[in-house]
């Protein structure tokens, strides 16, 4: 048993059809002896170096990318001792072009544990695997079950792609409550004692396979599905909607006050700093309240009221921004001063085209417009 702080708990009766429990792997097995991919480089060895090479390369890269690339690093790397023994350098260049170069980093520390804390030889547990560089649960699993034989279940995007349309879990599968469901019912699914280490490897490949070839994200191909008469998405519709999307979220809203002082026909913008938001557009001064917009106001020799004009609101991608306008008018025409801080500029409303405005302050002063001719 796996023990880590994920769950390991045991699926609660009645959650999932029993027989469907119990027919899963037998019927992954033999949809994988006949239908699944059977020459793959890292295939037909048992050797724990090659495959945990060929895991770490494929956690985040595909298969066609990866065959080069595990063929190159074999023949300059034959084993874990002599990976251990490059200069880091040396596994860099041939990594280059992979991604993820953390990747490379973890390969070469791990490799360096093995051949030093080790003797040379990948522990044959997944507990023990698990405890290496860049060797999380369900690759540890993949190493374990192919290199070893071990009773341990995979669980990585496609699984969880498989399990949520098969037995329809619902829910999100990257929050925490729904992956320990997912471990969970994956742990009750692993090949039993009866299964020999050769349908312990068919199952392994066959949840890789299915979730690779068959059951695929964006256009699963359920007819020719082992599981099509019993597929919760399948007999439901709703290949689309399980397994369930990241929820969105919610965007914050700011808000902001905007003082529109007005002398005569015209207002005074003032321009924004080069970066952020709008960065460099001319725009109303801004405050972050009705005292602190009334005080701005005031600097610039207004001491009238505050009247306040429709609030609006921006929508940015990552922000809603609620904007307050308020409108101070000079009691005398041509008293405004010029202001002291920042770059400001006195323009007629009609004039405002020649500025660059953000839209919604442009929206703002063309309403105002109409409402004063
Ligand atoms: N993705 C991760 N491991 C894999 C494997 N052993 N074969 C094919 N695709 C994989």
């Amino acid at each position: 048993m796996y023990l880590s702080s994920a769950s390991t708990e045991k699926l609660a009766p009645g959650t999932y059809p029993d027989d469907l429990l119990a027919s899963f792997a037998p019927r992954l097995i033999a949809w994988q002896r006949v239908h699944g991919r059977h020459d793959l480089p890292w295939q037909n060895t048992r050797d724990p170096y090659r495959i945990w090479l060929s895991e770490i390369m494929l956690q985040q890269t595909q298969v066609s990318t990866v065959i080069p690339y595990y063929g190159r690093f074999l023949e300059r790397f034959p084993t874990v001792g002599a990976l251990a023994a490059a200069p880091i350098d040396d596994v860099m260049a041939l990594w280059a072009g992979l991604g993820y170069y953390s990747r490379a980093r973890n390969l070469y520390r791990c490799a360096q544990v093995v051949a030093e804390e080790h003797g040379g030889q990948f522990p044959s547990t997944v507990e023990g695997l698990a405890e290496l560089p860049g060797i999380g649960r369900s690759t540890a699993a993949a190493i374990a079950s192919f290199a070893f034989g071990a009773r341990a279940t995979i669980l990585d995007g496609n699984v969880k792609r498989v399990l949520a349309r098969v037995f329809g879990v619902e829910g999100f599968p990257g929050e925490k409550r729904v992956e320990n469901a997912m471990w969970t019912l994956a742990e009750s699914l692993v090949p039993g004692a009866d299964a020999s280490d050769a349908d312990v490897s068919a199952y392994t490949q066959g949840l890789m396979d299915l979730g690779a070839t068959l059951c695929t994200r964006g256009k699963p191909d359920c007819e020719r599905c082992p599981f099509a008469d019993d597929c919760v998405a399948k007999t439901t519709g709703r290949q689309r909607q399980l397994p369930a999307a990241r929820p969105k979220k919610a965007v914050p809203t700011r808000r902001t006050w905007m003082l529109v002082l007005l002398d005569g026909d015209a207002v005074m913008l003032e321009k924004r700093p080069p970066t952020g938001i709008w960065g460099g557009l001319w725009s109303l001064p801004e405050a972050a309240g009705e005292a602190a917009l009334a005080e701005r106001a005031l600097m610039f020799g207004a001491t009238a009221k505050a009247s306040p004009l429709a609030p609006l609101t921006h929508t940015f991608t990552h922000f809603k921004l609620d904007i307050e306008p308020r409108v101070v008018e000079f009691e005398h025409k041509g008293a405004a001063l010029m202001a002291n801080e920042g770059e400001t500029v006195w323009v007629a409303l009609r004039e405002i085209d020649a500025y660059g405005v953000p839209a919604p302050v442009r929206k703002l002063l063309d309403s105002l417009r109409g409402s004063l001719i």
